[in-house]
């Protein structure tokens, strides 16, 4: 049976960075992967995060402690991720939702409603809700057509295969189609008679690939929707604080979908990373949290947690130390915290900078408009282009055109620049 085994293709994000490795071309350029840059090339640690390192290291000893780390994360950790998501994010002073003046993220927190478990980042926390939902839920999953490339192979992997795709984006035009993605979900998800409801992937700000986002109108109008089909909203929260620069404010998705005028009967999955805001990408830091509808019983809540924790054994056993420790001390330490949000407005003010010089470059109109958040700009280069890219100039995109903006810097600009404009005039 090993003899039968068919070649995987590589992965279309991570296996580029592969293959820009092994390219010899000094000009070599790598605007693929996700990962915040700086104008020297560098990956970034924030001010916070290397503070916050010395002090776990030097001053706290908190290093010492090499034993395991609960099943679904430590306690301390638990608590400061839900206060900073829950009560900070979604409070009343930054709840603009409409007419409601309550902190109801905190009342979860007091309720006691929020099954909550440390993930190995975004990533783990999507694919331990897509095991969760496939074994007592749902296998049936709605996914924006475009999306970040590994959530179809996330749900597919584990136990999803009713995949279905909305409209998201009309690549002609450039411009978000909210009215079709409702249409498609009117119609589909209406019209399905079986008891098995229907989960949605939603991408709570700065929407990988296209970063293009709902208005706040088009979200009440979405959360409408996909509330009265009774779906099961999954939000994908990988870019907090990208989207304006600030963190709070970019919760805007969350605040919405936790009004109790919204039951959601089957939970509300939040899966949550502090790859990108806190640069801790290798470190796999990040959470999942299931909010339980406030008319389960406590039992509902320690059932979820049970399974959750049984999941997680099954898997990874538990999550990794050192990445949590970190997060942990930057969330509950008043001066890491505030310098942390500086350094998430300085990343997101360098990413408009590199905007505003790729506008001025090229005739480029929308890459510096309003509407585009965070670290992409969907180029809409067709696959041949992006391959020409690759092969002729060593400038790496991925296959759907998508520029990660702080891979470019003062050193290799003019060269991503006038290449593209060579391209362009073809
Ligand atoms: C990306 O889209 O480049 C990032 O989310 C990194 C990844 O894991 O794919």
């Amino acid at each position: 049976l090993l003899n039968q085994i068919e070649l995987a293709p590589p992965d279309k994000i991570l296996g580029l960075t592969e293959t820009f490795n092994n390219d010899t071309n000094p000009s070599k350029v790598n605007l693929t992967v996700g990962i915040y840059k700086d104008n020297y090339g560098k990956v970034t640690t924030f001010p916070s995060i290397s503070k916050a390192q010395k002090l776990i290291d030097r001053e706290l000893g908190l290093n010492k402690n090499l034993s395991y780390l609960p099943i679904k994360g430590g306690k301390d950790y638990a608590e400061n991720v839900k206060h900073f998501l829950y009560d900070e994010s979604c409070s009343s002073s930054t709840n603009l939702v409409a007419g409601s003046e309550k902190n109801y993220g905190k009342q979860l927190i007091d309720n006691n409603r929020i099954s909550f478990a440390q993930t190995l980042s975004g990533t783990g926390a999507l694919a331990i809700s897509a095991k969760f939902l496939a074994l007592f839920i749902s296998k049936k999953v709605w996914i924006p057509n475009f999306s970040w490339a590994n959530h179809m192979n996330i749900f597919n992997k584990n136990g999803f295969k009713d995949i279905h795709y909305y409209s998201y984006y009309d690549v002609k035009s450039g411009q978000l189609t909210v009215d079709n993605w409702l249409n498609d979900l009117k119609e589909k998800v209406s019209k399905d008679k079986s008891p098995e409801p229907h989960c949605i992937i939603l991408h709570a700000c700065c929407h990988n690939p296209t970063g293009l986002d709902p208005t706040r109108e088009d979200w009440d109008k979405i959360i409408d929707t996909i509330n009265e089909l009774k779906m099961i909203p999954i939000i994908d929260m990988a870019y907090q604080g990208l989207e304006s620069g600030n963190l709070i404010q970019d919760a805007y998705l969350l605040r919405k979908c936790i009004d109790p005028k919204y039951v959601w009967d089957n939970g509300l999955f939040l899966c949550q990373s502090f790859a990108k805001n806190m640069g801790l990408y290798g470190e796999r830091v990040g959470s999942l949290s299931i909010v339980a509808p406030s008319h389960s019983p406590p039992r509902v809540k320690e059932a979820v947690d049970s399974q959750l924790k049984r999941i997680i054994r099954s898997i990874y056993s538990s999550p990794p130390g050192y990445g949590s420790r970190v997060a942990n001390l930057v969330l509950s330490d008043p001066g890491l915290k505030s310098q942390w949000f500086k350094d998430v407005n300085i990343m997101v003010n360098r990413l408009q900078g590199i905007r505003d010089q790729l506008s001025t470059n090229l005739d480029w109109s929308t890459v510096n408009d309003s509407q585009q958040h965070g670290m992409f700009y969907f180029t809409r280069f067709s696959l041949p282009v992006v391959q020409e890219l690759r092969d002729k100039y060593s400038i790496y995109l991925t296959d759907d055109g998508r520029l990660s903006l702080s891979g470019i810097n003062d050193s290799n600009i003019e060269y991503v620049c006038d290449t593209f404009k060579k391209i362009e005039n073809q």
